[in-house]
């Protein structure tokens, strides 16, 4: 079986959760749960960076140790994660010994190899993203952080290097022979302009004198406690540590590692290069999505509209956390550009494609069956019509359209094979008009066998639609296959898409359950937003 390895930043434990961190873990689960049903052995990583000065600082302000502040907000992530159905494969903790272990053998093995030396560097410090910018950058920003906008402060600090410089021939080449190595396209030619209007990459450092501000709390260089290992490098080698054993290894390297653009640098360039020094095959993408904005502006701790994990919270108990998944995935800033989480979007789209969607279409053909045959799946043999309408062809294509943007990271591309497939079936509703057929079976028997083969093409099509939508909505397409008497897919016995998507899936005398109540009931558009604004 195929590997897959996929992974999400590890996120900064000073703070709680929000949507953003939960957008890129999502947008991870949805690529893991597709490549699963395609048949692939996946194995998908979330978790923690955790040696952060901001950490140390958040921590002090509450009283508690770093490590106490740490266990605290990691537990939220995993609460966060948790309520999303996320179905990571393992949880990284950058404090963890088995990740400590490891990244002070790979930094011993880089300076084994000369790629690390000691040395002083002066440079701008972004102290609310910890990490030194260019100069090029700093005074493009006017000195002041380009994610935060707080002032940069000048250092000078007696420091261990990397020596990022000697790969960037080696880099530069890669990315120019592997089209997919940076995604989506326009930030592979954003770093490709760095690339080359920088004079020429500059070591990096990769320790700081311990008496910085962080205390005991980081990793200490290798024989030299009186550094300790910047937090960068050390979470960047979670990727690395966390496969880094005996029966993980083989899933080296990623298939993608899942950012925002604003770590971008540190992921297509200081990662590669560190991994190239090691001597390990390099990730085959990485995919840096854009940005959630709310009304049209950025969410920042200052303008308090963050779409935190209380208001998370509101949204998945009122429309259910698969409504919450399905907005992130179709509605999300997955391409170039930034989208806006909007309450009135939200329930638009909650109404038009779940409600509306896959919700009435399946409410719809589970009634008739149950109206016209009992509840129990027509048979549709020998009954030719509506030539016009090839099913097994449409729902073919559908499903490889589905793969192809599936395993080009285009989520919502995948998805809206589903929602396609789910407009089809009611256009084709409109056009037979079942319910209308019924009623001259007295007069006509015949008519019979032809409801039959409508509704039987209906109930294969939504089918086979459940399983392209599954990776965004698994709950409400678990309850569906309940429903209508079909396993889940698992993937562990073979039950790989190609398989299951073949045409004749649902067998006639199948027993359907319309339930008590459709997938997705409507929502009120006039009700307020839930939760804490
Ligand atoms: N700890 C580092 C990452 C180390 S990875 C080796 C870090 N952590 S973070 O907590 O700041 O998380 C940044 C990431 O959170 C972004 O790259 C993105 O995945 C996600 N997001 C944070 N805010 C976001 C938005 N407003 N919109 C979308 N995603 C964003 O950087």
């Amino acid at each position: 079986m195929s590997k897959c390895y996929l992974t999400t930043p590890i996120y900064y434990v000073n703070d709680r959760p929000h949507i953003g961190h939960c957008y890129t873990t999502t947008v991870g689960d949805v690529a893991a749960r597709y490549q699963r049903l395609f048949g692939r052995e996946v194995f998908f990583l979330t978790g923690t960076d955790e040696h952060a000065e901001k950490v140390v600082t958040a921590a002090q302000e509450h009283g508690l140790t770093p490590a106490q502040w740490a266990d605290r907000n990691a537990a939220e992530f995993r609460a966060a994660f948790a309520l999303l159905n996320i179905s990571n494969d393992d949880f990284i903790r950058t404090s963890q010994a088995r990740h400590i272990e490891r990244v002070l053998r790979y930094i011993a093995k880089l300076q084994e190899h000369g790629d690390v030396y000691q040395g002083d560097y002066t440079g701008w410090y972004d102290t609310s993203q910890d990490e030194y910018l260019t100069e090029t950058v700093a005074k493009e920003s006017g000195f002041n952080s380009p994610v935060t906008g707080r002032p940069l402060v000048k250092r000078t600090e007696k420091n261990y290097f990397f020596k990022l410089s000697a790969y960037q021939d080696r880099l530069r080449k890669h990315i120019a022979d592997n089209p997919d190595f940076i995604m989506p396209e326009a930030r592979r030619n954003e770093v490709i302009g760095r690339l080359d209007a920088e004079e020429g990459l500059r070591d990096i450092p990769i320790s700081r004198a311990s008496g910085g501000g962080v205390g005991g709390w980081g990793i200490p260089m290798p024989a030299d406690p009186g550094h300790r290992i910047y937090v960068w490098i050390d979470a960047l080698f979670n990727y690395l540590s966390v496969v880094d054993t005996e029966n993980r290894r083989e899933f080296w390297p990623p298939s993608a590692h899942f950012l925002a653009k604003d770590i971008l640098w540190f992921h297509a360039v200081v990662w590669p290069c560190m991994l190239m020094a090691l001597g390990e095959p390099l990730p085959r993408s990485v995919y840096a999505h854009a940005y959630w904005v709310r009304d049209g502006r950025k969410m920042s701790k200052s303008l308090g509209n963050f779409v935190d994990l209380d208001v998370i919270r509101g949204y998945v108990a009122r429309y259910s956390r698969d409504a919450f998944r399905y907005f992130l995935i179709t509605h999300g800033p997955l391409g170039s550009t930034d989208a806006d989480f909007a309450h009135a979007k939200f329930v638009e789209v909650y109404n038009s494609e779940l409600a509306n969607g896959i919700g009435n279409a399946t409410s719809r053909v589970a009634n008739m069956i149950a109206k016209y045959f009992d509840g129990r799946v027509p048979d549709p043999a020998g009954v030719e019509r509506h030539r016009e309408h090839d099913w097994p062809s449409i729902c073919r294509a559908a499903v490889e359209a589905a793969i192809a943007r599936a395993d080009s990271f285009d989520l919502r591309g995948a998805v809206d094979q589903a929602v396609g497939l789910v407009r089809r079936v009611d256009g084709y509703i409109n056009l037979t008009e079942p319910f209308k057929l019924a009623k001259t079976i007295e007069k006509n028997p015949a008519a019979k066998g032809e409801l039959a083969a409508i509704l039987y093409h209906c109930a294969e099509a939504l089918r086979v639609a459940s399983l392209l939508f599954a990776p965004v909505i698994p709950d409400a397409m678990g309850t569906l296959w309940k429903r209508w008497g079909l396993a889940a897919p698992d993937p562990a016995s073979g039950d790989t898409l190609a398989r299951l998507a073949a045409w004749g899936g649902l067998k006639p005398g199948t027993a359907i359950d319309k339930g008590e109540a459709g997938l997705f009931m409507r929502a009120d558009p006039a009700e307020a937003a839930p939760g804490p604004a």
